[in-house]
Parts: C-alpha cells; sequence; structure tokens
C-alpha cells in the first residue's frame, strides 16, 4: 500500500499548514517509516510562484524521517525533477499539470523536448473528451504527433507520439 501525504497543503485562514500540524505529519511519517508501506508519496510546498523552484528543503524534513521509496511533486520540471532524484532528495518525481498538459510528457522528457506550459485550460474538468487541443510543438528526429478525432460525442483531440 502506498500513502499520500500533502502537509503543507493549505486553505486560505480556514486550514494552515503550521509547526504544530507539521509536528503531527512528523509524527506520522516517522510511524510510516515502521510499517510496510510500498512508498510514501508526499505533496511539497506550493512554490512561491508560477515560475519558481520547487521548494526542495520542505522534502528533506521527510527524507530524513521515511526511508523507504519516496515520491515527491509540486512545481517540478524535467531539470529540477532530474536534480532532485540526483541529489538524493527523493526516489522519483512525479507529475500532475505537466502530464494534463503534455499527454505525451515522457518522450517529452526522454527526448529531452519542451514541455508545454501547464495552464488551468489544460485541466480536464467534468465529463472527459480528451485533451482538446494540443498546442504545436514539433517533435523532430524520427518522432511527430498524432492527433486524432475522439470517439463519438467527443469533439476534441487526442495526442500520441509516433515513434
Ligand atoms: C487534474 C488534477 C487532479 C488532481 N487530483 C488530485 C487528487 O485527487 N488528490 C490529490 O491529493 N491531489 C490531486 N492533484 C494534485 C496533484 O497530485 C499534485 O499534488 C499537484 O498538482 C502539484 O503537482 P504538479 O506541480 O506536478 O502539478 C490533482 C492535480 C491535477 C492537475
Amino acid at each position: 500500500m502506498g500513502v499520500r501525504l500533502a502537509p503543507y497543503w493549505h486553505d486560505g485562514d480556514r486550514f494552515v499548514a503550521d509547526e504544530p500540524l507539521l509536528a503531527d505529519y512528523d509524527a506520522l511519517v516517522a510511524e510510516l517509516d515502521e510499517r510496510p508501506v510500498s512508498y510514501l508519496h508526499l505533496r511539497g510546498r506550493d512554490p512561491i510562484g508560477p515560475d519558481a523552484a520547487p521548494d526542495i528543503p520542505a522534502f528533506a524534513r521527510y527524507r530524513s524521517r521515511f526511508a523507504g521509496p519516496l515520491i515527491v511533486n509540486n512545481g517540478f520540471d524535467r531539470a529540477t525533477g532530474n536534480a532532485a532524484v540526483a541529489a538524493g532528495v527523493a526516489d522519483a518525481v512525479s507529475y500532475a499539470r505537466h502530464y494534463v498538459a503534455n499527454p505525451d510528457l515522457v518522450a517529452r522528457f526522454a527526448l529531452d523536448l519542451r514541455a508545454v506550459a501547464r495552464r488551468p485550460g489544460h485541466v480536464l474538468r467534468g465529463r472527459s473528451r480528451g485533451v482538446r487541443r494540443l498546442p504545436g510543438e514539433q517533435l523532430g528526429h524520427g518522432a511527430g504527433l498524432m492527433a486524432r478525432r475522439a470517439g463519438p460525442g467527443g469533439g476534441g483531440r487526442r495526442a500520441a507520439v509516433v515513434p
């Protein structure tokens, strides 16, 4: 069983990630370290701006308390994700908004191609009809974007990488 925690999650003044709460998370993570959890997935502190780097020290607090596989997210791109893993901050990085904006994110990362910027308009809400519009990005060197119409009722497009 994997466990997902968001110790820094906050909601205005209604829910604040203050030190007493973080101390509770410290105890919880230390307890999880004694249990056979297959991984701990941590959402980090929100970066200070849309293009700001992830708050790496905020993860260190948990790396020192949990020896098992640690996955982190919140504000990473390819470079900062690779750097975090190389530095031992985490064992892996997960991507949410980048993946929603780039259905071919894995291929883009593998080919070191620029990922389309994360935008609220790329997040699907309600009934999914696939990715409506994939902003043009030329994939060269043996790779290309294939777009096709979604099935009946779906007016959008899906994209896949053709090797
Ligand atoms: C479409 C979408 C759905 C998400 N659903 C959940 C959810 O159900 N539970 C949760 O804890 N976080 C959810 N998240 C938050 C992500 O897991 C992640 O913590 C957050 O987007 C920051 O990571 P990122 O910078 O890679 O996007 C969701 C994010 C997106 C974009």
